[in-house]
């Protein structure tokens, strides 16, 4: 517990430190167009008086997340059109701060919090992210009510209820579900090179060099922010540990020591000599961009890369790109929920209430997933709404066994997230297979 609470404070003031640095930053989309971190796309550039007068008296709804610009604000702004056309009285801002994975939106949230100024509801993942840290603080609402008011109990997989509660009490909605472990490819690329999916590493390190050696760049990676290698690095550590093992991990009951995490590590090792040269400079966007252009074969990443495939690369599921899971984990589904709740201290509890029920409805989840590349977080949702990735993820969500992912949030606290980012980076530059394996023994205390 005062592990928890010291890592908590830590995470405080690491992000404060962020914050201050460089919580706002510009960021370049991959068409070369500035985005501003902070956008409102419910005004048409109305200023905030005009939104006050315009608003009715509905009140104003405040979305807090990372989903802007490419891949990431689809999903979002068809929720918002939904939200807007059955409350027109109520005024929503989009507050969305840019950055994969909330590099920099989780920065900005715990300065907010911390000022006692949170948004009306924001972004965050089921597990660590909420539990361990605003439900730890006393941050968080409990919904438990919402959830009876609204016939919420039963329409989640109890694993979901279980990643949004601590000590018996519930702290938001869960939108969707992503899945971590997926590797997208281009059809047409393995198909000139007569590439068979591969299903264990080893398979997975021959297709690599197979690649290579036929003058292709085998694998996409854009590690510009850490978080999309330590993806990789987390998929390794699940297809040699398993699903049990793996989870064993983060709660403390297996060593970084084991011989599995060193394999882990040598695999890493082995797949970052094929990964295309500017992988530096590169986000998650631009990596994925390379596979839709046919000129890398294969990217990890989670399924928010369907939703820039689809709508912003215009690109056909199963005809220009394919996908499978990350090699070794075949049976097992890295499980990624996007989560908002109620903080404290807001001053229009149930207008946000109003745009929870919508999140949390058949109605909304099928506005929001089919162009996020998310399935619906609620078991009755209509499969009819989204194309043969969405049933085809749906289906291996209900079947396969269900892991956390580290890298976004779940698995352990935010303080260890941010050390185990630095550790990966390091590796990715220094590739020191001793070195790691110390230094993640040495950071498993902050777990
Ligand atoms: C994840 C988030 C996804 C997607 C992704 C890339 O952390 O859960 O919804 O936004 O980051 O930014």
């Amino acid at each position: 517990m005062l592990k928890k609470s010291l890592a908590f404070l830590f995470m405080f003031i690491l992000m404060i430190a962020l914050a201050a640095c460089g919580g706002n930053e510009e960021t370049t989309d991959n068409t070369g167009t500035t985005d501003d971190q902070t956008e409102d796309t419910s005004d048409n550039g109305a200023s905030e008086e005009e939104n006050a007068e315009s608003s009715g008296d509905g009140g104003t709804v405040e979305i807090f997340s990372w989903w802007t610009g490419a891949g990431e604000e689809d999903g979002l702004l068809a929720l918002i059109d939904l939200f807007e056309e059955q409350h027109p009285d109520i005024t929503v801002e989009n507050a969305a701060v840019a950055g994969g994975a909330g590099t920099n939106a989780k920065a900005v949230l715990a300065t907010r919090m911390q000022g006692n100024d949170p948004p009306s509801t924001f972004q965050v993942h089921g597990g660590a992210e909420l539990n361990e840290s605003w439900v730890a603080a006393d941050k968080m609402e409990p919904l438990n009510d919402f959830y009876e008011e609204n016939d919420l109990m039963d329409k989640f997989p109890e694993e979901l209820i279980d990643m949004v509660s601590k000590d018996g009490n519930i702290y938001s909605v869960p939108v969707n579900v992503h899945r971590g472990n997926v590797i997208f490819y281009n059809m047409e690329v393995f198909e000139e090179h007569g590439i068979e999916v591969p299903t264990t590493l080893d398979e997975f390190v021959d297709v690599l060099a197979q690649l290579d050696e036929a003058g292709v760049t085998p694998l996409a990676m854009g590690d510009k922010e850490a978080w999309t290698a330590t993806q990789i690095f987390e998929n390794l550590l699940l297809a040699t540990l398993g699903p049990d093992d793996y989870r064993a991990l983060w709660e403390g009951e297996v060593g970084f020591d084991d011989d599995r995490v060193r394999q882990a590590a040598e695999y890493f090792e082995t797949i970052l000599g094929y990964v295309n040269e500017d992988h530096a400079s590169r986000n998650w966007q631009d990596a994925s961009q390379l596979v839709g252009e046919g000129e890398a074969a294969m990217t990890n990443m989670g399924d928010w890369a369907k939703g820039y495939f689809s709508n912003d690369l215009e690109l056909e599921t199963n005809v220009d790109f394919g996908y499978f899971p990350f090699p070794g984990t075949t049976e097992d589904f890295m499980v990624i929920t996007d989560t908002f709740g109620l903080p404290k201290g807001v001053e229009n509890p149930d207008t946000v209430k109003e745009f929870l029920s919508v999140l949390g409805s058949v109605e909304g989840q099928d506005a929001f997933n089919p162009l996020k590349g998310s399935i619906p977080a609620r078991v009755d949702a209509d499969p009819s709404n989204y194309d043969e990735y969405g049933t085809d993820t749906m289906e291996d969500f209900q079947n396969n066994n269900l892991a956390p992912s580290l890298a976004h949030g779940s698995a352990a606290s935010e303080g260890y997230l941010t050390k185990a980012n630095q550790e990966v980076n390091i590796f990715v530059t220094q590739q020191n297979v001793d070195q790691f394996i110390e230094k993640l023994q040495q950071i498993a205390g902050d777990l």
